[in-house]
Parts: C-alpha cells; structure tokens; sequence
C-alpha cells in the first residue's frame, strides 16, 4: 500500500518502534499521523518533532486496554485528518516470570497484548470493510512465533496476537483488508531496558554463544525496525521480520518440534534461567 496522502495511526507511539514508526510514516508522505500512548508526554513530544519537520500529527492519550479509548481514539483521527487507512497496533508490555504470576498481571498482559487488538480491529473494520481497503500491522513479537525464555505471559499473549493477526487476514484479506504482523527480536527500546534480560527470544542455535546479550542476530534499533515496516506494508508482506532468523528458526521449531524444545531447555539451563 502506498503511504502517501494516508491517515495512520501508531499506539505506543511515545516510545520505541512505536515512536520511530511515527516519524518513518510522516517522512513518506502521511496525510496525518495519530500517535496514541498512555504517555501523554511522550506522545506530545513524537507529534511535536512531527510537525517541527513539516508534516501533520496528532496526539492522542488513550489507553489501548480499554475499549471506549480505542473507540475514542478512532473518533478523533477521523475528524482531524479522515477515515483510518493504515492503523499500527503497537502498544505492549512484557511481564516476567511463568504460571506464578499473579492473575492481575495476566489480566493486564492479556489486556494490552491482544485484547487491544481485537478492539483495533472491531472499530476499523466496518469503515475498512465498506471502503474496500485498509491496513492493520500488529505488532507481535519473535515470541509469538518461538517463545520467550522467563516470560510465559509475553510468550502466550504473542502467540495470541500472531494467531489474531492470521485469522484477520484469513477471513478478510480478499475483501480489502491488508494484515501485516511484526515480529522482531530484540530492538533497543524501554522494554528490553527495563526487562530482566537484555536479549530475548534466541534460538537454540546461540546457546553456545555465552550471555544473552551477545547475540549473533543482533539488537536492532527502532528506526531500523520501522524502516523494515515501511518497506513490508509498501509490499503488502504479511509476516515482518526485522531478524531474517527468525524465518529459519520457525521453520526448526515446525520441522522439529522435539529437537527444537530440546534446544530451548539447553539454552535456558545455560543462561541460568527458570526451570
Ligand atoms: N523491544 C523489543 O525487543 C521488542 C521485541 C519484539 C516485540 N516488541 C514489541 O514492540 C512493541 C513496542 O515496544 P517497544 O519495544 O517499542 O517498547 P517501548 O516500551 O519503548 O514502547 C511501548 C509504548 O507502548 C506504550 N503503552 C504501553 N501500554 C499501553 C497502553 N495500554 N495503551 C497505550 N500505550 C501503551 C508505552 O507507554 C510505550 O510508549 C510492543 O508490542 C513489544 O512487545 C518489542
């Protein structure tokens, strides 16, 4: 899909991929970029290095977990620049820690993981369906197709998301919509800052590799992230993966599903994990 002359909207976009995605959408021509956080600091500030370049944006506080932001969130993109045409479903958290987390924090997770993407969708897609075309990127994760060594919570609720992100495209991909899914591994944002781990989701091919954080894949920054994104929604490419690896490592997993949990328990011993 051609960017130029769209109305995007970008949740988490204070912070990281998300913030990165804002700016990469307005420089490609973006009619108007809406970029949503529960930071309502953050987010002012990515509007305002937005319009200080030329371009139009807006911020909007919402928090994605609740369903009337979403809606309200909607609401107002379509009076300040008109109907959504691409919509990045980026906001997430990362809760470690396995089945003994509380049900409040899995709640939360599942709430901002997925949840909030089943309300993405639920306020686009009429508009999107009667127009005949729109575009939902979510954002997932590496671990929504591997998993996320210390994370049962980041791990299933990724899983989710790259499960939702499917059935989307399954069952409205021939009447318009486009449906792409971002899974990376690790990016320098907040999230792996204030994660236990620095580097996640590594296939048991590193295990021989030391300390997380030497990873051969390497961590990527976000703008490098979004540039990826950029060139996958022009090409209408389902699965992104900033991490070309990650496709191989999925393929182990299937090919495999023994030897690949195997290899997920030796690298865990290895780096001392849980278990
Ligand atoms: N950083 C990584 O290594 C990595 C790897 C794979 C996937 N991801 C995914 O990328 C997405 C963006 O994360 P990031 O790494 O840029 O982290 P980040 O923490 O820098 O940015 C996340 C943003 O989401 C916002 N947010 C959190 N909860 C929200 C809510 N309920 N409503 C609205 N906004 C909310 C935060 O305020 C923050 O600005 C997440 O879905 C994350 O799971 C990150």
């Amino acid at each position: 899909m051609d960017i130029n002359q769209r109305v995007a909207v970008v949740t988490g976009g204070a912070s990281g991929i998300g913030r990165s995605l804002c700016l990469a959408l307005a420089s490609h021509g973006a009619r108007g970029v809406v970029v949503a956080d529960v930071d309502a600091g953050g987010a002012a500030q990515t509007a305002a290095d937005i319009e200080a370049g030329g371009d139009r944006a807006l911020a909007v506080t919402a928090d994605m977990s609740r369903e009337d932001d979403v809606k309200a969130l909607i609401a107002r993109t379509e009076e300040a620049f008109g109907p959504v045409g691409l919509f990045f479903s980026n906001a997430g958290i990362i809760v470690d820690g396995g089945v003994e987390v509380p049900d409040e924090a899995w709640s939360r997770i599942w709430a901002i993981n997925v949840q909030a993407h089943v309300y993405a969708a639920r306020a686009l897609l009429p508009g999107m369906l009667a127009r005949g075309e729109g575009y939902l990127v979510i954002t997932a994760s590496a671990a929504g197709l591997l998993t996320e060594l210390g994370s049962a919570p980041y791990s299933v609720t990724k899983h989710a998301a790259v499960g939702l992100a499917e059935w989307l495209s399954i069952t409205y991909g021939d009447q318009g919509l486009r449906v792409s899914c971002l899974c990376p591994q690790a990016v320098r944002t907040n999230l792996i800052a204030t994660s236990h781990r620095e580097v996640t989701e590594m296939p048991p091919e590193r295990a021989s590799l030391g300390t997380p954080q030497a990873s051969v894949d390497g961590v990527l920054t976000p703008d490098q992230v979004a540039q990826t994104v950029i060139t996958a929604v022009q090409e209408e490419r389902f699965l992104i993966l900033p991490h070309p690896e990650v496709a191989t490592y999925e393929q182990r997993r299937a090919g495999d599903r023994e030897r690949w949990l195997r290899g997920m328990r030796r690298l865990q011993a290895r780096l001392g994990g849980q278990g």
